[in-house]
């Protein structure tokens, strides 16, 4: 794997099943601590968007809810980290997914003497994931996300980070296709559990109750890691 060129002061991941609330918490934490955040998922989707080979390959696998290839998503993941503001700090959102994902996480920040700050494991229930993303849609503007029941704008109609007025819901947020992201969890990234609590970097985190208390704990959590 080739060299990211520059270091990475703080490394976070964020485990947990679709819907578990990763990408709301990191985007939260991205505000508090002025850290990047690098989703996976969001990478693959503007490569489906922009037509590219990558997004070729990719939109078939999505579409299924499977698991993209590792060979894809790390090449990805690796181009991201060499940007210049991943030089702040970063938390992955949604990788590494796989065994092979995780050592190559490792190969790449050992070759820079980094490490990994925290890999926080967000607990939820399959059965309430369901809901979560079957009301799921964000800003087409700026991303900001939202859910019919549970975090609506404050004006309707209207982003509360940009003033926008287009929204959209992702292509995989279908019962079927959730029936198999869930599944491709607990097959392939459930096991990463195991591997970071032997690396000494595991913490967990009850994501069961409201977006803003899990923030709380999980802002403690992260603090602490970082000092
Ligand atoms: P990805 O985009 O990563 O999707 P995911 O892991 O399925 O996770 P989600 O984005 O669905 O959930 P989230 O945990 O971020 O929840 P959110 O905060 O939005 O991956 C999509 C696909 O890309 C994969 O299936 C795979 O094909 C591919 N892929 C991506 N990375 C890959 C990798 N590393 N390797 C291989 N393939 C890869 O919250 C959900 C909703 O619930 C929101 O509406 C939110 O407002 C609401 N909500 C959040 N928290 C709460 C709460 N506490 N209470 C009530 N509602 C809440």
């Amino acid at each position: 794997m080739e060299s990211v060129v520059k270091t990475i002061p703080s490394v976070l991941i964020l485990l947990g099943p679709p819907g578990a609330g990763k990408g709301t918490q990191a985007r939260m934490l991205e505000e508090e601590f002025g850290l990047v955040q690098l989703s996976t998922g969001d990478l693959l989707r503007a490569a489906v968007a922009a037509g590219t080979e990558t997004g070729q390959k990719a939109k078939a696998v999505m579409d299924a809810g499977d698991l993209v290839s590792d060979d894809i998503v790390i090449a990805i993941l690796r181009d991201r980290l060499g940007e210049p503001d991943c030089a702040r700090g970063v938390i992955l959102d949604g990788f590494p997914r796989t065994t092979v994902q995780a050592e190559a996480l490792d190969d790449l920040l050992a070759e820079t003497g980094q490490k990994i700050n925290a890999a926080v494991s967000l607990e939820v229930d399959d059965a309430a994931m369901v809901a979560r993303i079957s009301g799921r849609y964000t800003c087409a503007g700026c991303g900001e996300g939202y859910h019919d029941r549970f975090k609506q704008p404050q004006r309707t109609g209207m982003c509360d980070k940009c003033g926008g007025a287009d929204f959209k819901r992702r292509a995989d947020d279908n019962a079927e296709t959730v029936a198999q992201r869930l599944q491709a969890y607990h097959a392939q990234t459930a096991p990463l559990i195991t591997y970071y609590d032997s690396k000494d970097v595991l913490q967990r985190i009850d994501a069961m109750g409201d977006i803003a208390a899990i923030a709380t704990d999980l802002t403690a959590m992260v603090e602490k890691s970082m000092t």
